[in-house]
């Protein structure tokens, strides 16, 4: 089984176990964060499923780069940080995602 390490909007962090693969995005709203409303439910379409990756040299060094459409939305959001800002939604975890470390924020813009 793998894991990766959330913390919260309010800094209360807490281990999830996954099952390879796993969207990120719906990880989290199984694991009932409401910072994640992702309400476009996945399509790349509304940035409600902001994260940070908090190690971003990990993180690029994990998963591919952003299309443009990921990058244009998150441009859009509060708290984007060019190198730690992702769309969960476009995440999929697999074994070797094990140990990452996100951070969530306040719901929605
Ligand atoms: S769920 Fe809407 S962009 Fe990710």
């Amino acid at each position: 089984m793998s894991e990766i390490h959330v913390t919260d909007s309010q800094g209360v962090s807490k281990t999830i176990e996954y099952d390879s693969p796993s969207n990120l995005m719906e990880l989290l709203k199984e694991a009932d964060y409401e910072e994640v409303a992702a309400i476009c439910g996945g399509s790349c379409s509304c940035a409600t499923c902001h994260v940070w990756l908090n190690d971003p040299d990990q993180a690029a060094a994990l998963f591919p780069d952003k299309e443009s459409t990921e990058s244009d939305l998150l441009e859009l959001v509060d708290d984007f940080d060019k190198h730690k800002s992702r769309l969960s939604c476009q995440l999929t975890l697999e074994d070797h995602h094990s140990g990452l470390e996100i951070r969530l924020h306040k719901e929605g813009f």
